[in-house]
């Protein structure tokens, strides 16, 4: 009675023209392959079975572990593609088919088609077209069931005039579909074995098929070409935009942000165009992201303003930080609340305490830094030796001046002042001022170049 998943990814793709197997195309941020294992994986299925051909091995390493791929030598169609997957599985076992080229298929559909295989002999995943052109054709009965499929290569005028599509995707027990697949022929206008013939033959052995249709159309549009590519990606960036707009978020135009992963936001999250969210993401209420940001893997806390083109990724980022413009957080950063890190400033594994403030043109990274520090103008840890990453420690109300370089491992005790353009190699005591640069001196009686000829 197990769940077994089987997922169709032998085909060539031609028509992408692209070295890579079809299945490995990117859509946000995921393969199209990886899309269709990450709803399977959500079924906690038996099996997860890829039917692989065209590019195999390519294709086999880039599944997990746990996913079986299967060889299909020559592509004689999807019900020999099928045929290829069902060894070892018992009569009862229900299996779920799925194609690796339909990416965008929603998991509450897939319970439902798994949920009407259990009530009839095989349930089918279909959707009405306005232009059904290319797909094959649900002929229903004359009580509405549905009766069988006709490849649109083999179908009459009148049957191509049908609306409503076979996706693909389909299930039923694996002892049937066993035994309809092993009786299929090639007799048809493609020479292939037809999946879709199952559907004739289970009604012609008295059996049931319902059929079960998506909530979105794009869930089960295919893509065969780049251009299809593009449009289903647009698809879905619109999809998850209105998804971010009902939980309370203000995007300035739908049309331009692109969500290549996980975004969530709290209520009142705003956030400019054109910018780039990869990987999972959390807003929280109130966050402001400016226009052309790049964030991935972060979390950003409440009423934080993050401004134009900053790029921020792992970052762990409290409550009321101002970022940016062009600031640049590379992985491992933690910002306390209240902290500030301004323009063409650099952080990296580094832990800013609250209120403190990196505000124009500064490094810092493999640091600790706390509470209330003042970093000034292109001061730099200089965290590297050749060899070593060495931390720098910067206490509570430390104030570094302008273009120092805090050569590390070196501690900079609370409240202490670095004075300007210093190069600090040795622990800076709490509490007093240290300076390493040379005293200032002026030359007088000093003469240009120019005016010392014939001297
Ligand atoms: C198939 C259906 C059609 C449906 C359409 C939806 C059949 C006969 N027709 O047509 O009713 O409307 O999908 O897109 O099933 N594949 C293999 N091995 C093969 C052949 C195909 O793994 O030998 C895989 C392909 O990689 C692809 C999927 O099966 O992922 C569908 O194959 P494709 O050739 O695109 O089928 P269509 O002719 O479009
Ligand atoms: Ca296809």
């Amino acid at each position: 009675m197990g769940l077994n998943i089987i997922i169709l990814a032998a085909g060539e793709g031609r028509r992408m023209r692209s070295r890579r197997p079809k299945v490995l195309a990117d859509l946000a941020g995921q393969s199209l392959i990886g899309h269709v294992l990450d709803r399977a994986r959500e079924f906690a299925p038996e099996r997860i079975r890829v039917v692989v051909g065209h590019g195999a091995d390519a294709v086999r390493a880039a599944l997990p572990d746990t996913v079986e791929a299967v060889y299909q030598p020559q592509q004689r169609g999807t019900g020999d593609a099928v045929a290829h997957a069902l060894e070892g599985l018992a009569a009862d076992d229900l299996v779920l088919v799925l194609y690796g080229d339909v990416p965008l298929v929603q998991t509450a559909t897939l319970a439902a088609l798994a949920d009407a295989a259990a009530h009839a002999d095989c349930a089918l995943l279909t959707v009405a077209l306005g232009d059904p052109r290319g797909y094959g054709r649900i002929v229903r009965g004359e009580t509405g069931g549905i009766e069988r499929i006709v490849e649109d290569h083999d179908a009459s005028a009148e049957e191509r005039a049908i609306r409503e599509i076979n996706t693909g995707l389909l299930a039923m027990r694996a002892g049937p579909l066993a035994q309809h697949v092993a009786a299929l022929d090639r007799d048809n206008a493609q020479g292939e074995y037809y999946l879709t013939d199952v559907i004739g033959r289970v009604r012609a052995s008295g059996g049931r098929v319902d059929g079960v249709q998506p909530d979105f159309a794009w869930e089960v549009q295919g893509v065969n070409s780049r251009a299809q590519l593009a449009a289903l990606e647009r698809a879905w960036q619109r999809h998850l935009a209105e998804r971010l707009l009902g939980d309370g978020a203000t995007l300035r135009d739908p049309e331009r942000i692109d969500v290549r992963g996980n975004l969530t936001a709290d209520p009142d999250a705003m956030i400019d165009v054109g910018c780039v969210f990869e990987g999972v993401v959390h807003l929280g209420e109130g966050v402001e992201i400016g226009p052309h940001c790049v964030i991935r893997d972060s979390v950003i806390a409440a009423g934080t303003r993050v401004h134009a083109h900053s790029v921020i990724e792992s970052g762990d980022i409290g409550r009321d930080c101002e970022i940016g413009p062009f600031a640049r957080m590379r992985p491992g950063v933690r910002l306390a609340e209240g902290a500030k890190l301004g323009n063409f400033v650099e952080t990296k594994n580094a832990d800013i305490g609250p209120g403190s403030k990196v505000n124009h043109l500064a490094y810092v990274g493999d640091s600790d830094v706390g509470r209330g520090v003042n970093i000034g103008a292109g001061s730099i840890t200089c965290n590297y030796d050749g060899r070593n990453k060495n931390r720098t420690i910067i206490e509570d109300g430390a104030f570094i001046g302008s273009d120092c370089q805090l050569v590390a491992p070196v501690r900079v005790g609370a409240g202490a002042w670095i004075g300007a353009g210093s190069t600090i190699t040795q622990d800076a005591p709490a509490g007093q001022l240290t300076v390493s640069r040379t005293r200032q001196k002026s030359i007088p009686g000093w003469k240009h170049p120019a005016d010392r000829e014939g001297e």
